[in-house]
């Protein structure tokens, strides 16, 4: 049996976010311990261990702690030999990029523009710019929690279409996004989800459409579309449920995403920005 290693959880804001602090990701962990890491994602949304020392395989190996992994549509930026760690990073190597520079500079919940999008995210920071290129995340439960009585009570029912739209971002200055098979193409139909989805771990409500990849409101006409996704946007991301996570190189940050948003943010190319996410799968949001 695993020793119990001698963490505590300590939160990071009143918002979202708490620091894991004393722990090894590498080290055998108890049932005892998982339960309470467990639980931490559940309580704050995302959870932040710092100094960790992660293989690829040791980064994998603990994701899956959390469930089954499940890889990318942009197997392009799949490290090699490792189908479900997904490079996201500005180095390049005999001159290519190596990963996925602009990843995720948008609002957005990981992968919603599947059927069955993951449940939770584990981004490990190999290199960190000396500043800049921090992960902004937002509290869907408390965005939830923060509309009016009436237009909580208009969304019940309402679905929402998710698409991914590649070649958008691919468009945008600077970009270095490889183009997508025809194959990726194919498979990149979109996804249709409650406006506001029930945790089925906690069972609270959460706000489920975002800015990257929410693009209409199902069954309505589109200017009452786009005008009810922007006031839900605006409680979405309003800064009272944002955490704001700093990196420092070896942070591992895990979040769920069934009940967080987050936004990657910009930084000086002139540095390094180097990290590795694996994609930890979900079930259809209800
Ligand atoms: C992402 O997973 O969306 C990217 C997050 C980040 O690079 O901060």
């Amino acid at each position: 049996m695993a020793p119990s290693q001698p963490f505590s959880v300590l939160p990071l804001s009143a918002v979202a976010g708490a620091e894991v602090r004393g722990f090894d990701a590498n080290a055998p962990l108890s049932d005892g311990d998982f339960e309470r890491i467990y639980q931490a994602w559940l309580d704050h949304g995302v959870v932040v261990f710092r100094n960790q020392i992660m293989t690829p395989e040791s980064h994998e190996r603990f994701s899956q702690k959390f469930g089954p992994l499940k890889g990318h549509i942009l197997v392009q930026y799949l490290l090699t030999g490792h189908p479900f760690t997904l490079v996201l990073s500005n180095k390049r190597v005999n001159g290519l990029p190596v990963g996925l520079e602009d990843a995720g500079r948008y609002w957005h919940s990981d992968v919603s523009y599947e059927d069955i999008p993951p449940d939770g995210s584990l981004l490990y920071a190999l290199e960190i710019p000396p500043a800049g290129g921090d992960t902004l995340f937002a509290n869907q439960y408390r965005a939830y929690e923060a509309l009016p009585a009436q237009l909580k009570e208009r969304l019940i029912g309402l679905k929402a279409r998710h698409v991914f739209n590649y070649a958008k971002l691919q468009a945008q200055a600077g970009s270095e996004r490889q183009p997508l098979t025809d194959e990726q193409k194919k498979q990149l139909t979109g996804a249709v989800h409650p406006v506001v989805r029930t945790h089925p771990a906690t069972q609270r409500k959460a706000l489920y459409v975002n800015p990257g990849f929410t693009i209409a409101i199902e069954n309505l006409p589109k200017p009452e579309s786009d005008a009810l996704l922007n006031e839900l946007f605006s409680y979405a991301t309003h800064e009272s449920v944002v955490y704001r996570h700093t990196w420092q190189p070896h942070d591992a940050v895990l979040w769920d995403n069934r009940c967080m948003m987050h936004h990657a943010t910009t930084y000086d190319r002139k540095y390094v920005r180097h990290m590795h996410r694996t994609t930890i799968a979900g079930s259809r949001p209800y």
